[in-house]
């Protein structure tokens, strides 16, 4: 839910600039808030939901964008189906991969909790890519299963099998600039119900208001960017 935060937003701004992006690719819909709000900032938006009723609920949001397309179905094996389309297609733009398909289920064996593993897993080698990954461990608000948090020794190497000359950035406490009741209202966004609902839930506590966030870069970034360079 990085759209909450203006300087996030901002951020996927500038890379789909810098990188000419055309395409982003979201897992995790949930209620379509995020995707209706790149609708107007990519020609191409896809994104996956596997909870039928998030599902549903997005869809009647989404319905009027037409460069929005999404889709019921798991996170890691739409990836596989829009990768395999994209190779199959002679494709070779650069795409921005929003990975924010978290959701703790206790009747998932615990080595399959964390969905973004097995996202990565199925973006294996493909190299045009951007990946962010939303809720990292970076001293922000992360998410944690079983006492194990969302953090870089978790992903790291299926994140560099994607691309081994990836470059590792995060976002920073400092630079956080969070929308609150008030302020969304001039952020030029799609106010409705749900949106004042999370923008009240993220404003609930330090740790949801804050989040973390992971960009895994093919190329280095300027210092325009504002980001934290990490590991590598
Ligand atoms: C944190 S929310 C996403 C928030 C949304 N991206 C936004 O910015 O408003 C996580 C969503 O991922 C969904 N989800 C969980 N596991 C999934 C999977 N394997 N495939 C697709 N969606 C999944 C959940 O049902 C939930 O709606």
């Amino acid at each position: 839910m990085s759209w909450t935060d203006k300087k996030a937003v901002e951020t996927i701004k500038q890379l789909r600039d810098s990188f000419k992006v055309n395409t982003f690719v979201e897992t995790g819909t949930f209620k379509g808030i995020n995707a209706r709000l790149h609708a107007k900032n990519f020609t191409e938006v896809i994104t996956c939901e596997l909870i039928k009723d998030y599902f549903l609920i997005a869809q009647e949001k989404l319905r009027s964008f037409i460069n929005v397309k999404i889709v019921n179905i798991s996170s890691p094996e739409f990836l596989k189906q829009f990768t395999e389309e994209y190779k199959n297609s002679g494709r070779n733009d650069m795409i921005i991969f929003y990975l924010d398909a978290h959701f703790y289920d206790p009747n998932i064996p615990k080595e399959k909790r964390f969905v973004v593993l097995d996202e990565l897993r199925a973006l294996k080698d493909f190299k045009n890519g951007i990946i962010i990954i939303h809720d990292f461990d970076n001293g922000l608000g992360h998410i944690t299963y079983d006492g194990q948090p969302l953090d870089i020794s978790l992903v790291k190497n299926d994140l560099m099998q994607v691309n081994s000359e990836f470059n590792l950035y995060t976002n920073e406490l400092a630079t956080c600039e969070i929308w609150n009741e008030k302020t969304i209202l001039d952020s030029g966004m799609i106010i409705d119900f749900e949106t004042l609902d999370n923008i009240r839930y993220a404003n609930s506590t330090p740790r949801l208001t804050y989040r973390g966030i992971l960009y895994a870069i093919p190329s280095e970034l300027g210092k325009e960017f504002n980001l934290k360079r990490i590991w590598n």
